[in-house]
């Protein structure tokens, strides 16, 4: 005999459980299956240990999307300071980082035990360590799911089982193949949110920088972030490089400003009048850390005192600091990726409940939808309103 239930929910993690948690609350039995061996396994991880748990900015311009309208709606309907509510009274303590992120004050654990006493206050039953074998829709309406521990059976059927970054915490892409089991089309998947590799000369060239970090800005076409980059032994990372590579394409520049708050030409100007004998390096030593200063002036061959240097010299070197391309030759992929853009094709879904338009009761949330946000909780904001919106539908 099949376990039959008002709605059953794919996936334990930050979007699955918000939606149970909605659709509990409005009366609807729910079921969460998932095979990992606990829920919100990524929230636990998130943030550092401390998860990044919303942006206080989130709004539609910090999210891809193939449709960059369509956040809209649940992002409108479910909002950081909802969510902030939820942590608020659950008395988590917490405090914003930087740039409207907002974090755990202890562990990212409470986030998941929130969740998790909500869901059973709710009365939301939860499933682990249960592999979904199949899924077919019953005549007449509703879905019946066979799985390692029975079948089960609901009128609406919620996808939450996320994207393909970190295969190995259990990401499995599994959304997409239901997507198109359903013949719902898909936007081509990517890793976002990813370090960047570069070509081995280049890596040799910029060795001796790994483990040194600055503030840049980082540009692609007409995209442009300000936060700090990290050189590291397989090429770059921090969260300027993290934001951009959502951006990036295979075979595609970026453009590099070190220190874009610093007019460098005017500083190097203003060194060598104050201090003829120093060299480049020494100058530029100043705002940057020694071994770019030298990296930077060593490529620009800026040897010997300033006072030699005319100011088409120190312009070519100002440019190379603040106007530097990079052709990165890959990402570091899925294995370290946060999130996995493109995804369910927006279009085939309804943006105020999540709902597949063409076939009632099934629905997409979370990561597997064709939304990805910037770097700074936007991602989890996006899970916790796409869930919220579907489970007052489901
Ligand atoms: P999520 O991946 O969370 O959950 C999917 C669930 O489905 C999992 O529990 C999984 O086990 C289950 N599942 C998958 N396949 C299944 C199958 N075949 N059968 C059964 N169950 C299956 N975002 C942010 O806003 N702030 C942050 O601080 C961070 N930090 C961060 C760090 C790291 C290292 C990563 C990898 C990611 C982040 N993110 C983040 C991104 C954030 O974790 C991500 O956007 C959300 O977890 C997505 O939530 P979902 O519920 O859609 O998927």
């Amino acid at each position: 005999m099949a376990g039959k239930y008002d709605v059953i929910v794919l996936g334990a993690g930050a979007a699955g459980m918000m939606c149970a948690i909605r659709a509990g609350r409005r009366g609807r039995s729910v079921l969460v299956l998932d095979h990992a061996a606990a829920p919100g396994d990524k929230i636990r991880i998130s943030g550092g240990g401390r998860c990044n748990f919303t942006n206080i900015h989130a709004g539609p311009k910090n999210f891809l999307s193939a449709n960059p309208h369509f956040a809209k709606s649940a992002l409108a309907r479910f909002s950081p300071k909802d969510f902030l509510a939820m942590v608020e009274s659950h008395g988590i303590a917490w405090h914003e980082k930087t740039l409207g992120q907002l974090f755990c004050d202890d562990s990212a654990k409470d986030i998941i035990r929130m969740l998790t006493d909500e869901m059973r206050s709710a009365g939301v039953d939860l499933r682990l360590r249960t592999e979904i074998n199949a899924i077919e829709p019953i005549a007449g309406g509703g879905y019946r799911i066979t799985t390692s521990g029975g079948t089960f059976e609901a009128a609406s059927l919620v996808v939450a089982t996320g994207g393909k970054s970190i295969p190995k915490m259990g990401a499995t892409g599994f959304a997409y193949r239901i997507a198109e089991q359903f013949g719902l089309p898909l936007i081509e998947t990517r890793p976002g949110l990813v370090p960047l590799t570069l070509d081995p000369q280049l890596l040799q060239r910029l060795a001796p920088l790994s483990g040194i970090a600055a503030p840049v800005e980082i540009r692609h076409g007409k995209t442009a972030f300000r936060e700090a980059l990290l050189f590291t032994h397989r090429g770059l990372s921090g969260p300027a490089i993290l934001q951009i590579s959502s951006y990036w394409r295979e075979g595609d520049e970026i453009t590099v400003a070190i220190e874009p708050d610093v007019d460098v030409f005017i500083m190097l100007k203003a060194a060598r009048q104050a201090n003829g004998r120093q060299s480049a390096q020494t100058a530029l030593a100043e705002i940057l850390p020694k071994r770019l200063a030298q990296h930077f002036a060593e490529g620009e061959g800026m040897s010997g005192n300033m006072a030699d240097q005319g100011d088409k010299r120190l312009q070519q070197l100002a440019a190379a600091v603040q106007a530097w391309p990079v052709k990165p030759s890959g990402s570091e992929g899925y294995r370290t990726a946060e999130v996995t853009l493109g995804g369910v094709d927006t279009t085939c879904l309804d943006s105020k409940t999540m709902q597949v338009k063409t076939i009632p009761g099934l629905f997409f949330i979370g990561e597997c939808v064709d939304v990805t946000g910037w770097l700074g909780g936007y991602n989890f904001q996006w899970a916790w309103a796409s869930g919220h919106v579907a489970g007052e539908a489901a």
